[in-house]
């Protein structure tokens, strides 16, 4: 009986949750992934993809939960983020999750010999300063919430310190210098309570490809990723909404992966 009675209250607690979180690039992968755990933890969800119309997953999720609302995003795209921030004036966003980018290891690695500038500028225009544009446009509406924080999805491989090999320069400067401005940044709004986390997601197991049983349906990059121990499991998701639960101003210093380790910048 008092089980049960703990059960309803625990139970009446996570639905009735008024936190808010808005996520960008959430028409697949990560954000997706974000955006149905956050929905199920009775969150008031703003998922945001560039082409809602392409997003049929994401459509599917905000039948299944009233309290998540689609936006077309585009974050380099200041004009609608502008208009998008202005839109939500005055609702308070606990969690300003900056999820949307250019993931090179999925849309095609560029390499040194010679390296694209234009390409290099495409990736550093979106992953850093649309980044910082997003943060800046949306701080009123973070600061008037309870957890006020702004995460940056940044990736080991802008970790200066873990560089191995020369793979993927133009996304390893771009989260080089995420970490960087987001750092900055920090220092920036902390006064005003607001915490910038950096969290490096890993490469999360969102097709369940950990028990696949036919190999041929496995992406290379994935099975080299698995054979070194690198794809965290689906649940590193929760994991990283438990993380930025606990995490605040005093964090601002660090960079953490999904699992709490903390990594060299
Ligand atoms: N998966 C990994 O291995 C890994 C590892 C470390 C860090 N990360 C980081 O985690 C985040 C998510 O990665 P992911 O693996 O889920 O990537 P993904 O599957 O390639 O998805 C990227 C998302 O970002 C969106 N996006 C791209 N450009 C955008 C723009 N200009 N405006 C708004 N949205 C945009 C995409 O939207 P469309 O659907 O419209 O293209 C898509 O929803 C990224 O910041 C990535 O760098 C990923």
């Amino acid at each position: 009986m008092i089980r049960a009675l703990i059960a309803a209250m625990l139970l009446m607690a996570t639905t009735a949750r008024a936190d808010t979180v808005l996520i960008t690039g959430a028409s697949q992968g990560h954000g997706l992934a974000f955006a149905e755990d956050y929905a199920a933890r009775g969150w008031t969800v703003i998922a945001t993809a560039r082409t809602p119309a392409k997003a049929p997953e994401l459509q599917a999720l905000a039948k299944k939960y009233p309290k998540l609302t689609i936006e077309a995003l585009d974050v380099t795209n200041f004009k609608q983020v502008d208009a998008l921030a202005a839109k939500y004036k005055g609702t308070a966003i606990d969690v300003l999750n900056l999820n949307g980018a250019i993931n090179s290891f999925r849309v095609g690695v560029e390499a040194f010999g010679p390296l694209d500038p234009a390409r290099l500028n495409e990736i550093l225009s979106t992953n850093v300063t649309a980044q910082l544009h997003m943060a800046e446009a949306f701080l009123e509406s973070v600061g008037a919430s309870k957890q006020k924080k702004i995460v940056a999805m940044s990736a080991v491989g802008g970790s200066i310190t873990n560089v191995k090999n020369p793979t993927a320069p133009a996304y390893r400067a771009s989260k080089a210098a995420l970490n960087m401005i987001m750092r900055a940044y920090g220092e920036q709004v902390k006064a005003r309570g607001v915490a910038v986390l950096v969290i490096a997601p890993g490469t999360v197991d969102i097709h369940d490809y950990l028990n696949e049983k036919d190999p041929a349906k496995i992406p290379e990059r994935y099975k080299r990723n698995m054979a070194a121990g690198g794809l965290a499991p689906r649940t590193a998701i929760g994991n990283m909404i438990d993380l930025i639960d606990q995490l605040g101003v005093a964090d601002i210093g660090s960079f953490h992966q999904w699992d709490g380790k903390i990594l060299p910048w």
